[in-house]
């Protein structure tokens, strides 16, 4: 694929009319209204999954008569690596792939290779990921691999089979998903990261046997708070298992120690055990709220532009791509959209200043 080059207007010689503000110059990442600059994009691919969490896709609500988008909303694999290639100019170098369940897009292999190719405006590749549910992951690892991904993140909360399967509602189990786990590390997608998603009294008894399942095995297992995204999974701030208890809990057993890191945008806090049994992360977006370093900004399965996890609206990218606009138009209105940008949902929620109502779903928008 070609080199995505917007500071020519190459549509039959028009002047880019669309525009909120000019891109940043060359190389230099497009700032929102706090001064957080544009570093990650999270794509999702999909809104449909196979398995029905109860806290993100609940069965009653994303049944047989729920309208999932038909194949003709969604943006193509060229109308999203061409949008890729828009916002790798504008300061990305970071793309999550993400669902719903990413894997079942048909030939997700060849978007992975297409965005494989891009370039940062430094010449860099991109850090190219990936986040699943881990249930068809055995047979997809080396096809992701070769097609140019770099790591991937799948999400397991139990592994007690009856737990898992209560948790997903689904007919995979735990072993299904550690089988995929440990195809992405053979294909060298590494280090596997493991996403747990805490909730009290559910699989709060789960967090031991996790930490013991992945010690001394290079996946790195992260535990999430359990947050409120999505209308429709019923949050309930006592449902939350504070990231430090979960500390105390693996600490008491196996002693910790932080790991430092100046990364930017950070989104889980990494520790690492005392006898050199591997790293753990926590994420506690409800305790210690994290927007002041937010980078991330999230393109829906049909192209709309949402610039937090708990948005009410989204920008719609598909209308301007489709009536032709030229690259340099879209990284006008890329730019304007990020630097009119305040969102800081969670730090609001911990003030009890949260607007609750309308957010988008996490199927449809991938975490
Ligand atoms: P890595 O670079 O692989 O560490 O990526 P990451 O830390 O962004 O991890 P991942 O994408 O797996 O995110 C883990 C989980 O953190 C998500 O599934 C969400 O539940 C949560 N999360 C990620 N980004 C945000 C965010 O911007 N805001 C909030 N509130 N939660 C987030
Ligand atoms: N709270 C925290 N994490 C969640 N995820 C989905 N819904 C929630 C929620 N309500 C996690 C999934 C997966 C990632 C995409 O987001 O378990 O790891
Ligand atoms: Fe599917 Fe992930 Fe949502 Fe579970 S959390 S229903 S695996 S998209
Ligand atoms: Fe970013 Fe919104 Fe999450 Fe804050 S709540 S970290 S602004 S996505």
């Amino acid at each position: 694929m070609s080199k995505v080059i917007f500071l020519a207007d190459h549509r039959n010689g028009a002047p880019a009319s669309v525009a909120p503000g000019d891109p940043p110059p060359h190389g230099q990442p497009a700032l929102d209204l706090r001064a957080r600059p544009l570093r990650d994009l999270r794509i999702s691919v999909t809104d449909r999954c196979n398995f029905r969490c109860t806290y993100c896709m609940p069965r009653e609500v994303f049944d047989s008569s729920y309208s999932f988008m038909p194949h003709s909303a969604l943006l193509s694999f060229e109308e999203i690596s061409r949008l890729a290639g828009i916002f790798t100019q504008l300061g990305v170098e970071k793309i999550r792939l993400t669902g719903g369940e990413p894997l079942l897009r048909k030939h997700i292999e060849n978007l992975v290779g297409m965005l494989a190719e891009l370039r940062t405006p430094q010449g860099h590749p991109l850090d190219l990921t990936l986040t699943t549910n881990g249930s068809v992951l055995e047979r997809k690892a080396a096809a992701l691999k070769s097609a140019g991904l770099t790591r991937v993140t799948v999400s397991l909360d139990a592994l007690d089979a009856a737990m898992f399967q209560g948790m997903s509602d689904s007919g995979f189990t735990p072993d299904d998903v550690l089988r995929g786990i440990d195809a992405a590390a053979d294909a060298g997608l590494a280090p596997v990261k493991v996403n747990m998603v805490v909730r009290k009294g559910l699989n709060d008894g789960q967090i031991l046997p996790m930490a013991e399942r992945f010690r001394n095995s290079g996946h790195i297992l992260r535990f999430i708070e359990y947050m409120d995204v999505g209308n429709s999974n019923g949050w309930n701030l006592a449902e939350v298992v504070p990231s430090q208890q979960v500390l105390d809990r693996i600490g008491a057993v196996y002693p910790l120690e932080p790991v430092e890191s100046a990364e930017m945008g950070r989104v889980a806090e990494r520790w690492r055990y005392v006898d050199g049994g591997g790293e753990i992360g926590v994420i506690s977006s409800v305790t210690h709220a994290f927007c002041g370093g937010c980078t991330r900004a999230r393109l829906s399965p049909e192209g709309k532009l949402y610039l937090c996890l708990f948005a009410h609206e989204g920008h719609d990218l598909r209308a301007p791509l489709r009536d032709g606009a030229t690259d340099l138009e879209l990284a006008r209105i890329l730019t304007g959209i990020w630097s009119a940008r305040g969102d800081n949902y969670s730090e609001l929620r911990g003030r009890n200043m949260a607007d609750p109502s309308r957010k988008i779903e996490m199927s449809y928008i991938g975490g």
